[in-house]
C-alpha cells in the first residue's frame, strides 16, 4: 500500500497544522540548519542537501556573474532549491536578496528612486505599485524574498544611510509602508496583524528593518548607538512597524546598532518582549549580514557567546553568511548544554516554517519562466520615470519675484550641460546598484540626464556637454552665447559605513564648478544626491532655480519631463535642508530653533511661488 504523504506537504491542511507535523519530525541538526541563511558563494549539496540549511542568500552585487541574465538568476537559484528539496525532509529553501529600489542586484532590472526620492512624493499608492513591480523583477529571476524595506527614521543625514530612509519623521515613513502590499500583496480583510501573509507567486516575502532605532545612531555614525527613551524609540523608531505588521510583512531584520549602549542583536527586550510579545509579530526575525558576530567585540571574539545570545535574544535566523559550519557547532553544542532552551528552537523553526508554508514555496518551490521579460520592461520604466517625476523637489524658480526661471525652453539655440552627474547612470542609482556601493558610469541598462536633455530638445538645440569646464572652455565656447546651463552635481554612490560623512559639501569641486558657470550664464542646478548638501547663500544667489533631484535610478527622463514643463513639480522635502553641518541634528521638533535653509515639506510647482 503506498504510504499516506506526510500531512506538511498537504497544501490543504492549516499553515500550523502543517508547522507542528514538520517541526515534530525534524532533528536538531535539522532544526539548526533552517536558522541558518548562508551566501551564495557557499551554498553546495553538502549544504543544502546534507544539512538542510534554511536559505541563501546574495550580498549587495553577489551575482551568478557579472551582467548575468534573470534566466541565469534563475537558473542558480532553482539549482540550489533542487539541493535543498533532496535533503530528508525535503525543505525548500527561501532565497533573499536586497532589492531597496527596484531589483538592484539584476543587471537591467528597472531602477527606481532610492527612498529619500519616494519619501519626498507623499505617495503611498506609489510606493505601493513600485513594490508590485519590484516583486515581479525579483520573481523573474527565481528570487523570493527582499530584504526591504527599510523603515529607519533617519535623524542624522551624516550617517551613510539616509538615502535608504523615506524620510526624518516616521509619519513619512509609516506612509511609504504601503509597499509592503505591493511587494507581498494586500491580505483579505481581517487577517490577523502580525501574521505573514503572501498572496501568490508573483510577491515576494518583504523584510522589515533594521529593527529598531538604526536611523537615530548617534551622530549618523552607521552601526552605532541610538541614545533616546524608551517613548522616543517608540514613538519615532518603531511607529512605522505595525503598520507592517497589519499587511502581513513576513520578516523582520534586526539592526547592527545598540539601544542606549545594547545591542539590538542580544536585546531580549526589544525583539521577545517587544517584537513578539507586545507586537505580536509572528513571522520571522532575521540578523543583519554577520549582525552576531558584532556581539563578539566585547567578549573576546567567543563566537558561542554570540550564538547564544542572538538566539536567546529572540532572534530567528541568522545571516551568517558563510562560516555556517561553526554557527551549527556552537548552536547544537548550546541546546545540548541547555544553554539555549530546546522551545527557543522550536519558537525559530516555527517561525521560519510558518513563513515558508504561507509563502506556497512547497508548492511551488521553482521559479516561473514567464516572467522573464517582465524585467526593466517599458511598463515598468514609465512607472519609474513617474516616480523620478514626483520625487523631484523645486527648491528655488526664479531670481525675482514673478520671474520664474522654469521651464526651460526646448527650442533654445545653444545650451550647457556640465557637471559630475550629467551623464554618469551610476551616479544617479546610488548605492546598492549592481554593486554594493554602487558604481560610476553605464553599469545598467537606463536613461542618463544628459540623454534625456538631449531627447527633449528640439533639433535645432545645440547642446554643448563639459562636465568640468575651465574658464577658458567657457570663454570658447560664448562667441554664441548659451541661453541657459544645466549643472548637475552631486555625490558618488556609497552604502554603509562608507557613506558616514560630517562635512557634507558638494563632491567633486561641485561648488566651484556651479559657481563658475552660474556666474556668466543662466543656470539651473540639479543635485543628485542622498541627503541635503550644504549649499553656500552666496551660490544660491547666483542660480536660477534649483532642483533636489535625490537618487532618481535609471530613467533620466523624468527629470527632463518637469524641466522642461511637461509636468509640474510636485515633491516636497522628506528632510530638513540644512544651512551648515554644525545644526545637526536638527528636527522641526526642535521649535523656535529649527533654522534650515529650506524645511522638511518645503517644495515649489514650476508655476506658484510658494506651496
Ligand atoms: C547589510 C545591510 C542590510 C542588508 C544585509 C544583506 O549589511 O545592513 O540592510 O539587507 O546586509 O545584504
Amino acid at each position: 500500500m503506498a504510504t499516506e504523504a506526510p500531512l506538511y506537504k498537504d497544501p490543504t491542511q492549516p499553515v500550523e497544522a502543517r508547522v507542528k507535523d514538520l517541526l515534530s519530525r525534524m532533528t536538531l541538526q535539522e532544526k539548526a540548519a533552517q536558522m541558518a541563511q548562508i551566501e551564495r558563494r557557499v551554498a553546495t549539496p553538502a549544504a543544502l542537501t546534507n544539512l538542510a540549511i534554511g536559505s541563501v542568500l546574495s550580498a549587495g552585487g553577489s551575482s551568478p556573474r557579472d551582467g548575468a541574465t534573470a534566466e541565469e538568476w534563475a537558473d542558480m537559484v532553482d539549482e540550489m532549491q533542487r539541493w535543498a528539496l533532496a535533503s530528508r525532509l525535503g525543505i525548500p529553501i527561501i532565497y533573499g536578496s536586497d532589492a531597496v529600489h527596484g531589483h538592484n542586484n539584476l543587471f537591467g532590472a528597472t531602477i527606481f528612486p532610492h527612498n529619500v526620492g519616494l519619501g519626498a512624493t507623499r505617495d503611498r499608492e506609489l510606493a505601493r505599485r513600485i513594490g508590485e513591480v519590484t516583486a515581479l523583477e525579483v520573481r523573474a529571476s527565481g528570487i523570493q524574498w527582499t530584504f526591504a524595506p527599510c523603515l529607519a527614521v533617519c535623524r542624522d543625514p551624516r550617517w551613510g544611510r539616509c538615502y535608504e530612509c523615506y524620510g526624518e519623521e516616521p509619519e513619512i515613513v509609516q506612509m511609504m509602508t504601503s509597499i509592503v502590499s505591493g511587494l507581498q500583496g494586500s491580505p483579505p480583510e481581517g487577517h490577523p496583524s502580525g501574521y505573514p501573509f503572501l498572496a501568490g507567486q508573483r510577491n515576494v516575502i518583504a523584510c522589515a528593518k533594521h529593527f529598531v532605532g538604526d536611523g537615530g545612531t548617534h551622530k549618523g555614525i552607521n552601526e552605532g548607538n541610538t541614545i533616546c527613551s524608551y517613548e522616543e524609540l517608540e514613538r519615532i523608531h518603531m511607529s512605522p512597524y505595525p503598520d507592517c505588521f497589519n499587511q502581513g510583512v513576513c520578516t523582520v531584520m534586526a539592526s547592527y546598532t545598540s539601544w542606549n549602549g545594547e545591542p539590538l542583536h542580544s536585546s531580549h527586550f526589544l525583539i521577545t518582549d517587544v517584537l513578539k510579545d507586545k507586537l505580536g509579530f509572528k513571522g520571522l526575525v532575521v540578523s543583519d549580514w554577520e549582525g552576531i558576530d558584532r556581539l563578539c567585540k566585547p567578549h573576546g571574539s567567543n563566537y558561542r557567546y554570540c550564538v547564544a545570545a542572538s538566539i536567546n535574544a529572540g532572534v530567528d535566523m541568522i545571516m551568517v553568511p558563510f562560516r555556517y559550519e561553526k554557527f551549527l557547532e556552537d548552536l547544537i553544542s548550546l541546546v545540548e548544554s541547555g544553554e539555549v532552551p530546546i522551545s527557543r528552537i522550536d519558537d525559530a523553526v516555527e517561525r521560519i516554517l510558518r513563513v515558508k508554508f504561507v509563502s506556497g514555496i512547497f508548492e511551488q518551490p521553482f521559479s516561473d519562466r514567464s516572467l522573464l521579460d517582465v524585467v526593466g520592461c517599458k511598463e515598468h520604466r514609465l512607472l519609474a520615470r513617474d516616480a523620478v517625476r514626483k520625487s523631484l523637489v523645486l527648491l528655488k524658480n526664479g531670481k525675482e519675484a514673478r520671474q520664474p526661471f522654469l521651464p526651460l525652453k526646448k527650442n533654445a539655440k545653444k545650451i550647457l550641460v556640465a557637471g559630475s552627474h550629467a551623464d554618469n547612470i551610476g551616479y544617479q542609482c546610488g548605492g546598492w546598484t549592481i554593486a554594493w556601493y554602487g558604481g560610476s558610469g553605464r553599469i545598467t541598462a537606463g536613461t542618463s540626464i544628459l540623454e534625456a536633455i538631449r531627447e527633449a530638445v528640439g533639433e535645432e538645440t545645440e547642446v554643448v556637454h563639459e562636465p568640468n569646464p575651465t574658464a577658458s572652455t567657457l570663454q570658447q565656447q560664448q562667441k554664441e552665447p548659451f541661453s541657459y546651463a544645466i549643472v548637475v552635481v552631486g555625490e558618488a554612490p556609497y552604502a554603509e559605513m562608507l557613506g558616514d560623512r560630517t562635512g557634507l559639501s558638494i563632491p567633486f569641486n561641485g561648488h566651484d564648478t556651479l559657481s563658475l558657470i552660474a556666474g556668466t550664464i543662466p543656470t539651473v542646478t540639479l543635485v543628485v544626491s542622498g541627503r541635503p548638501l550644504v549649499l553656500e547663500a552666496q551660490l544660491l544667489n547666483q542660480i536660477e532655480a534649483l532642483v533636489a533631484v535625490w537618487l532618481p535610478g535609471t530613467e533620466g527622463g523624468g527629470i527632463t519631463d518637469c524641466l522642461f514643463g511637461d509636468c509640474d513639480f510636485h515633491g516636497v522635502l522628506p528632510v530638513s535642508w540644512f544651512r551648515s553641518v554644525d545644526q545637526l541634528p536638527m528636527h522641526s521638533s526642535i521649535g523656535a530653533d529649527y533654522d534650515p535653509l529650506f524645511p522638511i515639506g518645503f517644495g515649489l510647482r514650476m508655476f506658484d511661488k510658494k506651496l
